[in-house]
């Protein structure tokens, strides 16, 4: 079983989004018993809520229910997965900050756009205080990105 974890500030916004069109990739492909997914904010703003309204409309165009409910990131997360993907450098951050706390991990951790070809290692950008243009340009980069992860972890998992 291959385990990923897809981490930003507030789990509401983009590490949903980026979960919920990995989690279309493993059901189209049928490998839901062999890959685990979940989401995780950094902070505890919003911990027991839906995804934002407006995250959960954009992603609802392009045919991707949005249902996941906000839980907040912490240590023992590095035992639990195989990747963690950061949304942006300051989630990063915050995520190797909480590793000091484990003795050691086997948890590969990545920033989300490692695996953009067209922008490799860029934030993906927050767009909580922004607009539904905003929310577009992230399911956009999420759904470049996503999938090229998922075809690495695919080919990664067969060596
Ligand atoms: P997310 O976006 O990290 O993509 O979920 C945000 C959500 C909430 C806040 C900031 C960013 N906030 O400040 O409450």
């Amino acid at each position: 079983m291959i385990k990923v974890l897809f981490v930003c500030l507030g789990n509401i916004c983009r590490s949903p989004m980026a979960e919920g069109h990995f989690k279309k990739l493993v059901q189209d492909n049928n490998l839901e018993s062999q890959i685990y997914h979940d989401s995780a904010g950094t902070a505890s703003y919003h911990i027991g809520e839906f995804p934002d309204k407006r995250m959960r409309e954009t992603a609802q165009k392009h045919g991707i229910i949005l249902d996941h409910i906000v839980r907040q990131f912490n240590y023992t997360d590095f035992n639990k997965f195989d990747y963690i993907l950061a949304m942006d450098s300051s989630n990063l951050n915050n995520i190797l900050h909480e590793k000091e706390k484990i003795a050691n991990t086997q948890a590969k951790v990545y920033l989300m756009r490692h695996f953009d070809k067209n922008k490799k290692d860029s934030d993906v950008p927050d767009p909580y205080y922004g607009d539904l243009n905003d929310y577009e340009n992230v399911y956009k980069i999420l759904e470049h990105s996503v999938t090229n992860f998922f075809e690495f972890i695919r080919d990664d998992s067969k060596k």
